[in-house]
């Protein structure tokens, strides 16, 4: 089953947000597979985004995961990987619609609340780089047959 890694982000965790964003989450029946508050060393930060390396707003970007703690999450689900970006929303908040996270919590790119996985490769390849071994649990919901035929 396709896994994807949603982060909060430290304005999400200054501002209050964590249990408005992970019942959203949760509300939409996925499955979550890890979770913990966690101070982002500047490398990981480097490292998670190191596409965006070569961006002008790149040591912002460092700067801004680093400011404080983060809620790391892992989510399995039939379709979580799009599914999560749509329940989050475009980048730019002010461009996300009504209901979605960014579109309901936030304003600006560079405060936008959360973090969602882009294809289902990289679920595998952040969960991997954010979680140790035994960090993560494999169990059964007991809500799957009234979620899925
Ligand atoms: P993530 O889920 O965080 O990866 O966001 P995204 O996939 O919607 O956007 P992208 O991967 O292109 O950019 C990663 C993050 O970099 C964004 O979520 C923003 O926090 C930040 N970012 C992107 N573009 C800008 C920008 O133009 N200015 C600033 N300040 N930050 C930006
Ligand atoms: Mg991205």
């Amino acid at each position: 089953v396709e896994q994807t890694y949603i982060m909060i982000k430290p304005d999400g965790v200054q501002r209050g947000l964590v249990g408005e964003i992970i019942s959203r989450f949760e509300r939409k029946g996925f499955k979550l597979t890890g979770l913990k508050l966690f101070q982002c060393p500047k490398e990981l930060a480097e490292e998670h985004y190191k596409d965006l390396q070569s961006k002008p707003f790149f040591p912002k970007l460092i700067d801004y995961i680093t400011s404080g703690p983060v809620v790391c999450m892992g989510w399995e689900g039939v379709g979580v990987v799009a599914s999560a970006r749509k329940l989050i929303g475009a980048t730019n908040p002010l461009n996300a619609e009504p209901g979605t996270i960014r579109g309901d919590l936030a304003v600006q790119t560079g405060r936008n609340v959360v973090h969602g996985s882009d294809s289902p490769d990289n679920g595998k390849r952040e969960i991997a780089l954010w979680f140790k071994e035994g960090e993560l649990c494999a169990w059964a919901a007991v809500q799957e047959p009234w979620l899925m035929e």
